[in-house]
């Protein structure tokens, strides 16, 4: 197993490169299987939710084969074998569960386990499942997998108010209704970057799709969608946590630059948030340069859909509201438990108060080094943020939850004057075991 560490205090200089973005890698790959032929998709990151998304694709006998050097996805969707997504792989990535509307959309049937648990949660699945139901599937449950088929072997289309708006099921409405007979309306649809950028793709593959952006999108079915070579878009998630790393790391007066960014997939609120600390932000064509301030102000932060503070930045918020002069909070009313990261911090000196969904955070307060344990993609990350504001070592162990969402970060990081190293580690040694292992 691995962990990374990290030396602190660390200064952030230069430039950081963001790789595409993993939240919307996975609807494309999906919308890939909606047309018989090779379809491409670019721009694809070497992460670990990619290769397993792969491997749930395999199973249906659609070819996916992986390009990391090139970072490209070749998906050659002619024949559809089985219209199965098994357990043993969905459970270890949730949004495997596109495979319902992929599925259906191309096949008119599906038997899709559904994806179990999550650090933080419920995670539940009910919105796709009456969505698809709305556009004419019958779904049934069989140990713990969904059943569904379209009536007639072809989903008829219809009109679905998701409460509360759900970005994945958004995205498998769109999957399921792009081929379907008649016309289909998603009301209160989620307006992520993540959701439009897919939705172009699938219109490139020829279907009928107006509205995306807004909160109602209407669908009107085709018959079969074409192949596609389509560009996915920078990760929007890690472009916010480099900008949080250069505001609570960077030179002031010096710019960090972080490459491949669009900031306008941030929103609106996520970009006062950060320039309201003092930290400044120079928008170039595909860059932005972060400058970080002498004092960073509190600002507390409310996340919600976008285009409200996105919920896998209010973990990374947390280390700079800990550094910012005065108390700020952090409210989650996406996910309500989204905090465990909060006692691996308390560990580094943190002073924070979780209560229901918020987290009182007081400022100022000085980090040391410690042995930490990542439970989450994005609790992981805010422990690295951690280890490189505390003064000492700091060990974020089992950085497999990281490797899902951040490619090469501790490259990324070192290339811009961070002291991190990546090492693997016996995670049931004992300590002196493990010092004699060294030895
Ligand atoms: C996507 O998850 C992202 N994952 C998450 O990022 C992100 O945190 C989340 O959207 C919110 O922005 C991917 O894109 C792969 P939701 P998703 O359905 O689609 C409730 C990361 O770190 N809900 O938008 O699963 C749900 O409980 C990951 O990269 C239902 O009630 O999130 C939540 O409260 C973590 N019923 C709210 O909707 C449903 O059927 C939003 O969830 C579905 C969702």
């Amino acid at each position: 197993m691995d962990k990374l560490v990290v030396k602190g205090p660390g200064r952030l200089a230069g430039t950081m490169n963001v790789s595409g973005s993993k939240n919307t890698a996975l609807p494309l790959m999906a919308g890939a299987i909606l047309a018989p032929g090779i379809s491409t998709i670019s721009n694809i990151p070497s992460l670990r939710d990619i290769s397993t998304f792969a491997r749930v694709m395999r199973v249906t006998g659609t070819r996916v084969d992986i390009d990391d050097s090139a970072g490209l996805v070749t998906i050659d969707a002619t024949n559809i074998e089985d219209t199965v997504a098994p357990y043993e792989l969905v459970k270890r990535m949730r949004a495997s569960f596109y495979m319902l509307g992929a599925l259906l959309g191309r096949c008119g049937e599906a038997k899709v386990s559904l994806p179990g648990g999550c650090a933080w949660g419920p995670r539940p699945v009910d919105l796709h499942i009456k969505g698809v139901q709305a556009m004419g599937a019958t779904v049934d449950l069989e140990q713990g997998y969904v059943i569904a088929k379209a009536v007639g072997g072809r989903l008829k289309g219809g009109s679905f108010r998701l409460e509360p708006s759900s970005v994945g099921a958004t995205i498998n409405l769109l999957l399921a209704g792009s081929t379907a007979r008649g016309g289909s309306r998603i009301e209160n649809a989620a307006m992520e970057p993540d959701v439009v950028v897919f939705g172009e793709c699938l219109r490139e593959m020829g279907a009928r799709i107006s509205g995306l952006g807004t909160s109602t999108i209407e669908i009107e079915g085709v018959d079969e969608l074409k192949p596609v070579d389509f560009a996915n878009c920078p990760d929007r998630i890690e472009l916010g946590t480099y900008m949080i790393a250069a505001a609570l790391c960077g030179e002031p007066g010096s710019p960090v630059r972080i490459n491949g960014a669009d900031d306008r997939h941030l929103g609106k609120v996520f970009v006062d948030a950060f320039t309201a600390t003092g930290a400044s932000i120079e928008v170039g064509d595909n860059y932005i340069d972060v400058t970080a301030p002498e004092k960073l102000s509190s600002v507390s932060i409310e996340t919600g859909i976008y285009p409200g503070f996105p919920t896998d930045l209010q973990a990374q918020w947390t280390i700079l509201l800990s550094q910012s002069e005065g108390n700020g909070k952090v409210v989650d009313k996406v996910y309500h438990d989204r905090f465990k990261h909060i006692p691996e911090l308390h560990r580094m000196g943190i002073n924070a108060i979780v209560v229901g969904n918020e987290v009182v955070v007081q400022g100022k307060t000085k980090l040391t080094g410690a042995q930490v344990m990542s439970t989450d993609l994005r609790a992981s990350v805010s422990l690295v943020l951690a280890g490189m504001v505390a003064s000492g070592t700091t060990e974020v162990l089992r950085v497999y939850h990281l490797d899902r969402g951040y490619e090469n970060l501790e490259n990324k990081l070192s290339g811009a004057g961070i002291d991190i190293t990546r090492e693997s580690y016996d995670e049931w040694a004992s300590p002196v075991e493990e010092r004699q292992m060294s030895a």
